[in-house]
């Protein structure tokens, strides 16, 4: 077999077409006599809809339809969750107004501006109801989920909490929050919908779930899934809020019906604000018990966070709690608060973000409190197993990550006494945090040929978020196979091909990856038995066991005269391609262990002591997230978290108006994000490790475990700094000052 394009830094095979322009993005497919929709949306947040007056918009010229819940044709599955991560949709079948912006028209005109000038002309009266739009520390109704997540219940308990914590040498007890953000990939959603006939349509999605598009598409309409085409080739940024289809798709497909036309959506940035999900808003309360020694005796961790009065979403918050260190008492709980707000949903690791920011403080405050490195306080309570789980762990590699990282940083450096370090004018902290994040697999497939041409496709319905799917898969089935990667062609975003999961819970590499290393390797398996049954082999006859196969060409073991090549092997076969196809991956001892990836975050920041104004000066994160298949598509995803982690810190706050509850922070100039000037040198460290037990490719998921630890180490290196403790994110300077 030839190996050695696993774990090389291949360049992305999609890079040419993207920086070209030849990629082409949903809103970019060229479609014959398509038109354009624009939504209009309810300027009160909650309440019903009295009258919507839509003349003047139908006489602009090139206005087709202007479609309301008055004349919208009834969709008979708009009321339906298709999965527990589907999300309730507004698309028009009642008057009710459920949150700010909600959908209540569709216009679809000839030009993108008739159909924008007609949704100004659009006027509608409300019955406007008082609102609620902000969790609140105190005085809402609380209820208890069923579940938190993915990852289990909503509530856990070991040991006696109250008991450990009474009787606790030291104790923290303190409440962190975190804000509603905002999903902002430089691509918003789009997508153009063609219809073939009354029951047959084509959706070209951007989307991080196209089987999840379609099934959902499918339900709306009553029509069956088979019938049902999502593409989805490129799509520029997911984060979470792609991950699931929203309103605007089934008004879409609503709109591309009743024109009989195939119609184009793209929703404005403003619009990202409110119709596509968001990170809700949490209030947790950490609770933690040490001995002098700085053992921990009791954890407590209640989260709060916020849902829609229609539907559900959980922020798990206090999950990362159950296993990250170890502890005989634990207690965790997730507490949801219905407001009139649109649902929330997953944004990037969902969770683990905003629970290491709430723990991995606490951690500090109490290295703080009994005088301790906060490190060492780490390495005091390593858990060697999952205690919450009860299993041990699959691999873990956290201590060389605390080891390499600290070392890289210079942590031995740090002066623990806030306000001793400086630099001119610039108060200098240094702060860290653990980061971890599950290493998730759910059931894919794919399909491997080798054609005529000498060439390899493999394909997997699958999406290419940005990651590098395009890449790494082609360097997997390429190894697997034993053939040059130039030969390779991996193909993705359409439904017509093998079903694989969605691109969230950075499972792609470990789910679809496996799937076509399993499928290159059966398609290898049947090469060489079609070539040992042919009489015009040279290698007829031989054992499958003496045969090699590299570069393309099968060789008898020993006798390199013996030859045959893959591309002859087809042509004999009288077809076009030899093909195997896989439908399963799961690796049944999982069930046995505890799986999750690790890391260490180091930070330095720079707090101006007359303005208070916070840089993040350098970071270190070292991560073990099993095998790296590709280290430059691999740094890409942790500088990318670990940026994501500075917004998280110092600027990412969706701001909501009290009275109407609108999010008034609706653009990039109002939402920060961290630009170049406020992102400095990242060190990346990869640690090594071998995981056995994880999946095929032993390949543990890299897209979000950069963005977690990384708030809580900012966080504490401003403590370090300055000598003050920020619980609220963002560290705005109106908080330090
Ligand atoms: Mo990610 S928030 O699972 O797309």
């Amino acid at each position: 077999m030839t190996f050695g394009n696993v774990g090389r830094p291949v360049s992305r095979v999609d890079g040419p077409l993207k920086v070209t322009g030849k990629a082409q993005y949903a809103a970019e497919i060229p479609v014959a006599n398509v038109a354009h929709a624009v939504l209009v949306t309810s300027a009160v947040g909650r309440g019903h809809l009295r009258s919507i007056d839509t003349r003047r918009a139908e006489q602009v010229p090139g206005v087709l339809h202007v479609i309301t819940s008055g004349n919208v044709p009834p969709l008979p599955g708009a009321k339906k969750k298709t999965d527990p991560n589907d999300r309730i949709l507004q698309v028009l079948q009642e008057d009710e107004i459920h949150y700010p912006d909600q959908p209540i028209a569709i216009v679809v005109a000839s030009t993108l501006e008739s159909a924008q000038e007609a949704a100004f002309l659009v006027s509608a009266t409300y019955a406007a109801d008082e609102l609620h739009a902000d969790l609140m520390p105190i005085g809402q109704d609380r209820y208890k989920p069923k579940k938190a997540g993915p990852s289990g219940d909503a509530d856990t308990k070991r040991g006696d909490v109250e008991a450990a914590v009474n009787g606790a040498a030291v104790r923290i007890d303190q409440t962190y929050s975190t804000p509603v953000q905002n999903h902002n990939p430089m691509e918003p959603h789009a997508l153009t919908v063609v219809w073939q006939g009354e029951d047959h349509v084509t959706l070209y999605d951007t989307s991080q779930g196209i089987f999840a598009v379609r099934k959902k598409v499918s339900a709306l309409f009553g029509i069956p899934a088979a019938n049902v085409r999502v593409i989805s080739r490129f799509v520029g940024g997911g984060f979470g809020c792609k991950g699931s289809p929203w309103s605007h798709v089934g008004l879409a497909a609503i709109a591309a019906r009743v024109a009989q036309r195939p119609v184009k959506l793209a929703l404005t940035r403003q619009q990202m604000f409110s119709l596509v999900g968001h990170r809700p808003k949490t209030i947790q309360h950490l609770v933690l018990a040490a001995d002098r020694k700085g053992k921990l005796l009791a954890v407590q961790h209640e989260s709060v966070s916020e849902t829609s009065r229609f539907d559900e979403f959980v922020e798990p918050a206090a999950v990362v709690t159950r296993m990250l260190y170890s502890c005989p008492n634990v207690r965790t709980t997730h507490r949801l608060v219905k407001l009139d707000i649109p649902t929330p949903t997953f944004m990037r690791a969902p969770g683990e973000s905003t629970g290491t920011f709430a723990l991995e403080s606490a951690m500090d405050e109490l290295a703080v409190e009994l005088k301790l490195d906060p490190l060492q306080l780490r390495l005091e309570n390593y858990a060697e197993r999952d205690e919450g789980e009860d299993k041990p762990w699959s691999s873990k590699s956290l201590r060389e990550c605390y080891e390499q990282g600290a070392a890289r940083f210079g942590w031995s450096r740090r002066n623990a006494t806030p306000r001793a370090m400086r630099d001119g004018c610039w108060l200098v902290g240094y702060g860290m945090a653990t980061a971890t994040y599950p290493a998730r697999q759910s059931g894919s497939s794919a399909v491997a040929k080798f054609r005529r041409d000498g060439s390899l496709l493999v394909q997997a319905g699958s999406q290419d978020i940005g990651t590098g799917t395009y890449t790494i898969m082609a360097q997997i089935a390429a190894d697997a196979l034993g053939v040059p990667l130039e030969t390779v062609t991996f193909e993705l975003g359409d439904t017509i091909m093998p079903e694989t999961p969605v691109s969230g819970g950075s499972q792609t590499a470990s789910s679809t990856g496996s799937a076509v290393r399993l499928a290159a390797l059966a398609l290898r398996e049947k090469l060489i038995a079609t070539a040992l049954a042919d009489p015009q082999s040279a290698l007829h006859g031989l054992k499958a066991d003496a045969v090699l196969l590299s570069g393309g060409q099968l060789t008898a073991q020993g006798q390199p005269g013996k030859q045959d090549s893959l591309s002859a092997l087809v042509a004999r076969s009288g077809g076009s391609e030899i093909s195997a196809q896989i439908s399963s991956v799961e690796k049944l001892e999982r069930a046995q262990y505890s799986l999750h990836s690790f890391g260490a975050q180091f930070v330095e920041v720079r707090v101006d002591e007359d303005t208070a104004e916070v840089r993040v000066a350098r970071a270190v994160g070292a991560f073990a997230a099993g095998k790296i298949l590709n280290p430059k598509t691999a740094r890409s995803q942790f500088y990318g978290g670990m940026v994501w982690g500075i917004g998280f810190a110092l600027e990412e706050h969706s701001v909501r108006d009290a009275r109407s509850g609108r999010v008034v922070t609706r653009d990039l100039a109002d939402y920060h994000v961290p630009v170049h000037a406020d992102v400095p040198e990242l060190v990346v460290l990869m640690v090594d490790e071998h995981d056995p037990h994880v999946n095929e490719i032993g390949a543990k998921g890299i897209g979000e475990i950069g963005i977690t630890g990384i708030s809580a180490a900012i966080a504490n290196a401003v403590y370090n700094a300055t000598g003050k403790r920020v619980r609220d994110l963002p560290i705005t300077l109106d908080k330090l000052i």
